[in-house]
């Protein structure tokens, strides 16, 4: 049983989304997490992923390690004991720590492959909900946007504990995205951040609303047909999360890079600190500013159409 799982990048909203404000978020399908989950001829759950330099049996892995959680959990779930002969593969394209979803699209794919794989059969919401759990591993606090846009595979309009609602896109718009290459766990982030919240909570929660008044701004734009306007108010989300202090010089730079070269806004994207950013442009400048962003450091770069 194979499945696999997208990529996802934060259009506007991260980190404000941890404390209940609105965020947009859309699928890379460019890169993705696979899967593959057979029978084995040997005894007990093997997991090999190479990238990560893991080859174990499933009792080897601590409790709290992510892979090992999801299949018990899966286990758990269909009311069986992870008592299998298996074999589970597990690749990704997209870079870790990197702002991308890695964790919770290969948590996505591991969920459905090995669902199908002992016939339990599973639905959306309850994917998200295991890996929602998984991700709490990952990252502490999570809002649950990534496992949400990972596992519905849709662009999402996401507020903490509410119902999950899509959003459309009237008229298709193309991102640079572009990967300093350093890697920064958000865990990291999202914990300094509530560290300064906790010291100097009114002006944090005022951010937040500007952060929040943003999203709404930019639904608006991407719904009624003027992706054009997101530029500025990537910029101006970009400014925020600086003073949040997520951002980071290599970030900066691809920022100030994109822009000078002729995008029409750009901003960090996920958890920050390292990690990726993404930048507005018009297609046909599409390869010039990606260039622009390789001159300028970053290690690589996805061109990608949100539509
Ligand atoms: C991570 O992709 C986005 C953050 O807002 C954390 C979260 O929402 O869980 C930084």
């Amino acid at each position: 049983m194979i499945a696999s799982a997208p990529g996802k990048v934060i259009l506007f909203g991260e980190h404000a989304v941890v404390y209940d404000r609105p965020a947009l978020a859309v699928p890379v399908k460019q890169v993705k997490a696979e899967v593959e989950v057979k029978e084995a001829s040997h005894r007990g759950i093997w997991i090999t992923a190479t990238q990560i330099g893991l080859h174990a049996e499933l009792s080897a892995l601590a409790v709290d390690h992510p892979i090992g959680a999801v299949i018990r959990e899966v286990f758990q779930r269909a009311g069986r004991s992870p008592s299998a002969s298996l074999d589970i593969h597990i690749s990704s394209t997209i870079p870790p720590a990197s702002g991308l979803g890695s964790g919770a699209a290969v948590s996505v794919a591991l969920v459905r492959a090995l669902a199908g794989q002992i016939s339990h059969p599973i639905s959306d919401a309850q994917v998200n909900d295991l890996v929602f759990e998984i991700e709490k591993l990952h990252h502490g606090t999570p809002s649950g946007i990534d496992n949400t846009v990972i596992t519905y595979a849709a662009p999402v309009y996401f507020t903490r504990g509410k119902p999950i609602e899509t959003f459309r896109v009237d008229k298709p718009f193309t991102l640079v995205i572009g990967d300093t290459g350093v890697r920064a766990p958000t865990r990291k982030s999202v914990g300094d951040v509530r560290a300064t919240w906790e010291k100097d909570r009114n002006r944090i929660e005022k951010m937040f609303d500007g952060i929040g008044e943003i999203v709404l701004q930019a639904r608006r734009f991407i719904e009624s047909g003027k992706p054009e306007q997101l530029g500025e108010l990537m910029n101006r989300n970009h400014v925020l999360l600086r003073d949040l202090t997520v951002s980071s010089p290599e970030l900066d730079r691809l920022v100030d890079a994109a822009c000078r070269a002729g995008a029409s806004g750009a901003k960090l994207s996920g958890g920050g600190r390292g990690g990726n950013m993404i930048a507005l442009v018009e297609e046909e400048n599409s390869q010039t500013i990606a260039k622009a962003l390789m001159s300028a450091g970053a290690r690589s770069t996805i061109i990608t159409t949100v539509s």
